[in-house]
């Protein structure tokens, strides 16, 4: 047996900024050129018409305030209200390869490594372009990795989903090395013409490598251990699927085939989930709250993450042991804890303790408990 260690981490983030006050109005221009349109219907009572979105209340119940994207052209043009991303050719490197492979190319770098010295490529994400072949495959391809690559999902679970499953295999002995990649193109599946969640997400993608400790080659942070779990809930759900292309009564313009969430429900629910999930994580392994030196949660809410954060430690955390990103890069899905965990981790000393945990659809949770050592 084997003990693995995350010893590189690389992000890609998108050329694109939007912010909350270029995201508004375009939401507000498509809303008042749709109340022109159904003037008639929403006159008669037929048609409710759409309310004006609002910065403040985004800032508010979020803590969103940027968002990168892939394309930022389309989603602010009232007539589109979606990226419009190229479809390429089966000849060409997919999108979620090339942001992958860039951040791939990161965490490679800062561990000292090759693509010779990696045997798994693991492509965890939200959503991805195409069936098959999986996307991980590609990825391999581009990077020239030997061995092999898959791709799962698990939403705004899958980077840590996918660093257990990494971490188990290089403990086992059957990799020597994995790099588990979340290319997040969230803009694709967001709605952008919904008031109540056309703030929450952003494009970005993640790496984090992960090898046998003894082969480390510079300062990195030893997995001390993971854990996961999931409990089914329709709170948080996107329904787009090659059995579902046209609902029953032949509408094809489908709200259900982009993400819906009850964020209420979803608050109410996950965060005592999450609580529970850490704290039993860290009391099988006898980590103290007092022994936990950073935080690194999913980012979707920063209500949502205080109240974590607090529950975690037994008071409220002090600035800089529970780092947000999503003010700059809004909900990423599974890559949130990941960026904030990159970013923010290069201090810690040697002995150091740090939990990451993700949470979302599924409803799942995964949390990764880790130690720095140089
Ligand atoms: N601008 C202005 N007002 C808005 C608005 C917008 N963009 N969106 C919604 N509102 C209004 C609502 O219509 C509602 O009005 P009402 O009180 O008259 O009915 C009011 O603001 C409150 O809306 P609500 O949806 O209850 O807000 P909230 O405080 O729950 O915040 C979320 C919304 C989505 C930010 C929050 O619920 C959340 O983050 N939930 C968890 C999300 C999560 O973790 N999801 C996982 C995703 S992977």
């Amino acid at each position: 047996m084997y003990t693995p260690a995350i010893t590189g981490t690389g992000v890609f983030t998108p050329k694109n900024v939007i912010t909350n006050a270029e995201l508004v109005q375009a939401f507000n221009a498509y809303a008042d050129k749709m109340n022109a349109k159904n003037a008639e219907a929403i006159a008669a009572g037929q048609m409710e018409s759409l309310q004006h979105s609002s910065e403040e209340f985004i800032l508010k119940a979020s803590g969103i305030q940027n968002r990168f994207v892939m394309d930022k052209d389309g989603v602010l043009d009232p007539d589109v209200m979606h990226p419009s991303l190229r479809q390429r050719s089966d000849d060409e490197p997919g999108i979620m390869t090339e942001m992958a492979v860039d951040a791939c190319n990161t965490a490679l770098a800062q561990a000292g490594r090759t693509a010779a010295d990696v045997d798994l490529v693991i492509c965890a994400a939200s959503n991805h372009e195409r069936a098959y072949p999986a996307i991980a495959i590609e990825i391999q391809q581009a990077l020239g990795i030997d061995g092999f690559g898959f791709d799962m999902n698990v939403a705004c679970s899958s980077a840590t989903f996918g660093i257990q499953a990494a971490a188990d295999m290089v403990r086992s002995g059957s990799v020597r090395a994995a790099l588990v990649v979340n290319p997040e193109i969230c803009s694709g599946h967001l709605e952008w013409r919904d008031r109540d969640c056309h703030f929450i997400f952003g494009d970005v993608a993640t790496a984090t490598l992960i090898e046998r400790v003894e082969d480390a080659q510079g300062p990195h942070f030893e997995i001390l251990s993971t854990r996961c779990a999931t409990a089914f809930s329709n709170n948080i759900r996107n329904n787009n699927g090659f059995l579902r292309r046209s609902r029953p009564d032949g509408v094809t313009d489908r709200r259900d085939m982009q993400f819906m969430q009850n964020g209420r429900k979803v608050f109410k629910e996950v965060l005592p989930m999450v609580s529970k999930h850490i704290s039993d994580h860290m009391d099988t392994e006898g980590v103290e709250a007092s022994d936990l030196k950073r935080l690194w949660l999913h980012q979707a809410n920063k209500t949502m993450n205080d109240f974590i954060g607090k529950k975690v430690l037994g008071r409220e955390p002090e600035t800089g042991e529970q780092p947000n990103i999503l003010q700059d890069y809004a909900n990423t899905s599974s890559a949130g804890s990941i960026i904030a965990f990159s970013k923010y981790s290069d201090d810690l000393q040697d002995g150091d303790v740090g939990l990451i945990c993700s949470f979302g659809a599924g409803y799942s949770v995964g949390s990764v408990i880790v130690k720095r050592q140089s």
